[in-house]
């Protein structure tokens, strides 16, 4: 076990904040993570994987654990489908190029989201129709307090809308080690509903879609809105979309005629933050290095040398602004830190 201090955390959150850990350790293999697991109480420390959803606001003195386990292998194959096993460090969208590459479907709406196979379930991510657990079989996570390994079903992940049960009720006590996968090998489930997708697709000529046509697609939508992380810091959606009651809804109509929202059930109805952001003014404002992105209202931006505080105490203004404007209170999708 090789434990690094003063280690910068820069490189390892999208974002691209300049804070320090007191100590880190990348983790390679089990046997790092259960030596590590012996030796630290689990209030030391912090896992840390695509660093894409997390907000780092202050320095942190305890211990990082790096999730860097990589590997993909075919568990099992019919003449139709085929489950992949993704361990927790592979990287996402190359995970999603190389099913692709291999003529698998499932995942091809899911290209280009940052981050790693280990942290997808977490959030539940998901994009233009599509979710995680529309493929996940199940995963296999590592119990921070025993060291105990444990299968969760998909059912036993209690995913909900960019949530699972690993930021409810399992917060912070496991690690997921990998992900087990269900895709198509023939008559993939294409979903092309999104208004996006099908303009890309007609534009292409494509009348009938493969994934790969899918994910070139998502790839030419997402580079056209959102920022790469690699040339300005981000971290995605910052905010989720709020579910509000249609009651609410209907009587925000009245004032404002074009505020989309998609039914959720009869009674709730979700909003683009994005939208509500846009309107009160704040796409593409920028506070010294802190701001939201010109093309995509949901995003928050660091171009440069913003501090996490700065860009959080931007995240409440915006969240204040929206709660008085209409009376909708949004809340950070990212983890803050
Ligand atoms: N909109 C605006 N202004 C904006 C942004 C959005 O008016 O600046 C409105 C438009 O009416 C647009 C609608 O919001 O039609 C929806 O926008 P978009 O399709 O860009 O999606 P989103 O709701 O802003 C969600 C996910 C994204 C995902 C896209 C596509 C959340 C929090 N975000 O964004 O996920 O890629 O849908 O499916 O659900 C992420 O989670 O990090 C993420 C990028």
């Amino acid at each position: 076990m090789h434990i690094e201090d003063n280690v910068s955390l820069k490189p390892y959150n999208t974002f691209g904040i300049e804070v320090t850990a007191d100590r880190f350790l990348r983790v390679t293999d089990m046997a790092i993570l259960q030596e590590a697991l012996n030796s630290f109480s689990p209030k030391d420390f912090f896992l840390l994987s695509g660093g894409s959803n997390v907000l780092f606001t202050s320095p942190f003195s305890g211990l990082v654990l790096y999730l860097d386990v990589k590997g993909r292998t075919i568990i099992s194959e019919s003449e139709n489908a085929v489950s992949v096993r993704a361990m927790c460090g592979e990287n996402w969208h190359d995970l999603v190029l190389w099913s692709i590459d291999m003529g698998f479907g499932g995942i091809e709406n899911l290209a280009l989201i940052p981050g790693k196979a280990g942290t997808a379930p977490v959030q539940n991510i998901g994009a233009y129709g599509v979710e995680l657990k529309d493929v996940l079989l199940g995963l296999e996570a590592v119990e921070i307090s025993t060291g105990k390994i444990r299968y969760f079903s998909n059912a036993e992940c209690n995913f909900g809308y960019r949530d699972s049960i690993f930021k409810q009720a399992e917060k912070g006590n496991y690690v997921i080690w990998s992900i087990d996968l269900a895709l198509s090998k023939t008559s993939h489930q294409i979903k092309t509903e999104y208004g996006d997708i099908q303009r890309e697709l007609k534009q292409e000529g494509i009348t009938r879609a493969e994934p790969y046509d899918v994910a070139r697609a998502v790839i030419h939508i997402r580079q056209s809105k959102l920022p790469d992380p690699k040339k300005i810091g981000n971290s995605g959606s910052f905010f989720k979309n709020p579910i509000i009651p249609l009651t609410q809804f209907q009587h925000l109509k009245n004032t404002y005629p074009d505020l989309p929202g998609y039914p959720q059930t009869e009674e709730q109805i979700k909003v683009p933050a994005g939208w509500l952001i846009e309107k009160l003014g704040y796409k593409g404002c920028r506070r010294g290095d802190a701001g939201v992105h010109e093309k995509q209202a949901l995003v928050l931006v660091n171009y440069g040398k913003a501090t996490g505080m700065e860009i959080l105490e931007l995240a409440r203004e915006i969240q204040e602004g929206v709660r008085t404007c209409f009376g909708i209170l949004i809340e950070p999708e990212v983890n803050i830190r």
